[in-house]
């Protein structure tokens, strides 16, 4: 023990470079990845009493919305989950961490409109008002062909599926008395978006598109549509809100479940340390959402996109304002709100028979 001591006492740090090194490595470490976090939620706001539903409440971005949510006092949750297995044990950890906040858990399966129409009916009968939407689930890479309704997966499960959820609960979310903010979780990857023919907004024309680029055109979609309803919601002299955001990159969510490259183990272990570094943890990728549905300043922030927290610009394309009804007027057309089917849903409506 004394000559531990000795040691410690003799020990001259200076003497060499190797503490400087490591400091250094630490504070480089630390600065990027404070850096690539991101900005959190610049507020702590509470939303008391609040109705908020969320899709992919179990998911990785989406459980952590949920579990600040519910940390803000919001009064009822609703878990849009597929499987009542992951919403069963979402709501079991936020009883604990919450126990004032009702959860309900309710099931979706976004690939099918008619789940989305049960779900609203079910939503409707308990909850005449809604005070937030978060639209948060989303796919990649997703494999299996066409759905049930005969649209291409990323499509229907990002964006029209969401859209006819959006549209059915208009009503309940007109009657917040808050304002009912609707939150569409977007990506980056907008951008990398193509419409080749505006007379087919929602590339439904468009034979054997990648995942990557059904990805990237289902979020355009969305953000054009949001755009789309934004401007209808206004014109209406609706309370209601609609904004985009993107979570940025984010690690240790199922998102890259089903990419080619992740699925093998050399993959992850080779990107793992890169991961770590540069992308955020699903808690800090949950902070745009949280601000877009709690913040009492972005009350009457309308058909905006967020990125770390801030309202930011996007792409030329995405602020084409003639795409984005067409994208609205298309998407009405798809989901079966429109009156009149057009000649392009005819087409696939008759393939998927
Ligand atoms: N992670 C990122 O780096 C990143 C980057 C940009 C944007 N985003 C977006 O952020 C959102 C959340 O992603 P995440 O990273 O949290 O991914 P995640 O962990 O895979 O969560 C996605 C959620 O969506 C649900 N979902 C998928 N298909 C569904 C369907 N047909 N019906 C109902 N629910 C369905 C999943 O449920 P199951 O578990 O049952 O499949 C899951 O709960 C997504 O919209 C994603 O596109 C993520």
């Amino acid at each position: 023990m004394d000559e531990i001591k000795k040691a410690l006492v003799e020990a001259d740090p200076f003497a060499s470079w190797w503490p400087f090194l490591l400091a250094g490595i630490v504070f480089v470490i630390g600065t990027v990845r404070t850096y690539m976090g991101g900005q959190p939620c610049p507020n702590g706001n509470a939303v008391p009493g609040r109705v908020i539903i969320v899709t992919g409440a179990a998911g990785g971005i989406g459980r952590e919305v949920c579990r600040e949510l519910a940390r803000r006092q919001a009064g009822c949750l609703i878990l849009a989950c597929r499987s009542t297995e992951q919403g069963d044990a979402l709501r079991e950890q936020l009883r604990r961490d919450a126990p004032d906040c009702v959860c309900e858990v309710r099931t979706i399966d976004l690939r099918s409109f008619d789940s989305v129409r049960r779900f609203v009916r079910q939503v409707q009968t308990q909850h005449p008002v809604v005070d937030a939407l978060v639209n948060c689930a989303g796919v990649i890479f997703q494999p299996g062909g066409r759905t049930a309704d005969g649209y291409e997966q990323h499509l229907q499960c990002n964006h029209l599926a969401h859209f006819l959820l959006t549209e059915l609960l208009r009503p309940q979310l007109a009657r917040s008395a808050h304002g009912g903010r609707i939150v569409h979780v977007s990506a980056h990857g907008y951008t990398a978006a193509k419409i080749p023919d505006r007379d087919d907004p929602l590339n439904l024309r468009q034979a054997g598109q990648s995942g990557r680029d059904a990805f990237a055109h289902s979020k355009l979609a969305i953000v054009l549509g949001g755009r789309a309803l934004a401007g209808r919601l206004a014109a209406d002299g609706s309370r209601t809100t609609v904004n985009c955001c993107t979570p940025g990159l984010v690690r240790g969510t199922g998102h890259l479940r089903h990419s080619p490259i992740m699925r093998a183990l050399f993959a992850k272990v080779l990107t793992f340390p890169w991961m770590w570094l540069f992308m955020k943890s699903p808690a800090q990728g949950a902070h745009t959402i949280v601000r877009l549905v709690t913040d009492p300043e972005l009350g009457r922030s309308n058909g905006d996109f967020f990125n770390d927290c801030e309202r930011v610009e996007v792409s030329e394309l995405a602020r084409d304002d003639e795409l984005a009804d067409r994208v609205y007027r298309a998407s009405l057309q798809a989901v079966g709100l429109a009156a009149e089917p057009d000649e392009t849903v005819r087409t696939v409506r008759e393939k998927n028979e």
